[in-house]
């Protein structure tokens, strides 16, 4: 996709701001949502405009300027072209999924992971997913394993209302139950020691929710999926990283670590990890 931009740019920008540009920008249904760096900024409306006009499924042009931040994981985005709406249609392993990328976390980055795991699943699975988001995990997961029942926590309001809209779109609502509320909180309330599988894709505070994680596997056994984010100094010495973070954070829980991962590396040095962890 870099590639593509930088060549539609290539009658717009001289070289030098061509190479200012990141590396790469995120397609969210008909939704781009593009980093530009400060000294770009000058061009920013004509850089949305070229997407526009280059790419047919985009229809609105946003800029992305802040990190992901706060409890809900929202990044701020400056509108700069096209239709100005946040809502769109997000289409995914066969799965619909509307979005509210102002209002909602979502990346399509993450689509590789979500399908790894929906292969993972065994027949009559209960599932549960503590940081739901708007159903993506939990959606791809329940298409694929039509046997398996899935509780997707999330505590943003928005989130767990476009939840409830995408099971209904995808058809799902024999299979994945939207919860709204804190996780820790939920789950001693409602979903103790019911699951065989939990996911925990909050990479930056999970392993602050390991023991309730474990509270709600049945009989505290089954298997966990621990994202974490991790400092290295490469892919493989992240893997290195990742089994340590694993297995601090899981502390006197009796477990083995089935496979770790690289899910994909989110700054300079700093890479998002997932384990696989058997609680035994
Ligand atoms: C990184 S996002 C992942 C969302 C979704 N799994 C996905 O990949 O699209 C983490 C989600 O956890 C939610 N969240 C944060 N703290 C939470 C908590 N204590 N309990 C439940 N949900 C929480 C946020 O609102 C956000 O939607």
């Amino acid at each position: 996709m870099t590639r593509m931009l930088k060549e539609v740019l290539q009658e717009k920008l001289d070289v030098t701001e061509i190479d200012k540009l990141y590396s790469s920008f995120d397609i969210i249904g008909s939704i781009a949502i593009i980093k530009i760096p400060e000294t770009l900024s000058s061009k920013k409306t004509l850089i949305a405009d070229t997407l526009i006009e280059e790419i047919k499924s985009v229809k609105t042009v946003f800029s992305q300027v802040s990190a992901i931040e706060g409890d809900y994981r929202l990044r701020r985005l400056e509108f700069l072209s096209g239709e100005n709406t946040p809502i769109t249609i997000h289409k995914e392993h066969g799965s619909t999924f509307k979005v509210d990328v102002i209002n909602t976390y979502f990346s399509p980055r993450l689509s590789t992971e979500r399908l790894r795991i929906s292969n993972l699943i065994s027949p009559n699975e209960v599932i549960v997913n503590m940081f739901g988001g708007v159903g993506t995990f939990s959606i791809v997961i329940a298409r694929n394993n039509r046997s398996s029942k899935i509780y997707s926590i999330d505590s943003n309001p928005i989130a767990y209302d476009l939840c409830k809209e995408n099971t209904e779109i995808n058809k799902l609502s024999n299979n994945v139950f939207p919860i709204l509320g804190d996780a820790k909180e939920i789950i001693p309330k409602k979903l103790r020691g019911i699951a065989t599988r939990v996911l925990m894709p909050l990479p930056e505070k999970a392993k602050e929710f390991v023991d309730s994680a474990v509270s709600s596997l049945v009989n505290s056994k089954g298997i966990v999926h621990y994202f974490a984010h991790v400092g290295a100094e490469n892919k493989k010495n992240a893997i290195q990283s990742a089994l340590l973070d694993t297995t601090a954070s899981f502390g006197d829980i009796n477990h083995t670590i089935r496979n770790v991962r690289v899910v994909r590396e989110v700054g300079p040095r700093f890479y998002q990890i997932v384990s696989d962890v058997e609680v035994i």
